[in-house]
């Protein structure tokens, strides 16, 4: 383990050397500010990292990540999120980006008890309660959960419209698109749900 984390350092040592080689100025202009052009809502899970797959650089994307991608109206931290990424840096897009093969949706899906998580995870049954006619209608398990990602997805747009600094964003006329994604790891590619 000691191993792993020394080389991820490692890594970082040769990354700042590339970056401040190929731009001296690289570093300083950071340091000045940002001015990110979306705020993203996504999965905590490590193969969905949203710099990465979006090959985006630094400053580009102001990132909030949870479990699942919940959208919560007393998750005080992802409203803090939104609020200072609307207010402050005055973002104009929102993307919520989920992902097919999403843990924390499949165990909400199947109902395991894992422990804490089940408390955060409760925000999906609610989902799965909400579009059963819908899930029930689908056979194949594979395809009910990758419609389960999607609509989970869906439904956090929802939440963010319902929660009081998008309404108060709206109120005072600011522009926010809202943008609904998920992303397959099975292809490397983004699937667009909706821009509204
Ligand atoms: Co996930």
């Amino acid at each position: 383990m000691a191993k792993t984390i020394e080389k991820l350092l490692g890594n970082n040592l040769k990354w700042a050397a590339q970056k401040r080689e190929e731009s001296p100025e690289y570093f300083e202009g950071l340091s000045k500010g940002q001015q990110p052009l979306a705020l993203l809502i996504g999965c905590s899970d490590s193969r969905v990292s949203p710099s990465v797959i979006l090959g985006s650089d630094l400053g580009e994307i102001f990132t909030h990540r949870n479990i699942a991608n919940v959208v919560s109206h007393t998750d005080l931290n992802l409203l803090s999120v939104m609020q200072y990424a609307i207010e402050v840096l005055s973002v104009e897009h929102i993307i919520v980006k989920g992902h097919y093969g999403c843990g924390g949706v499949k165990a909400a899906l199947e109902d395991q008890a894992i422990g804490l998580i089940d408390n955060w995870l409760a925000n999906i049954k609610d989902v799965i309660e909400l579009y059963k006619p819908e899930l029930d209608r689908i056979e194949d398990p594979h395809e009910r959960f990758d419609r389960l990602v999607e609509i989970n997805v869906m439904a956090q747009i929802q939440n963010i419209k319902h929660s009081s600094v998008y309404r108060k964003a709206m109120r005072e006329g600011r522009k926010v698109q809202l943008h609904g994604w998920v992303y397959d790891f099975r292809t490397g590619l983004i699937k667009v749900l909706t821009a509204e």
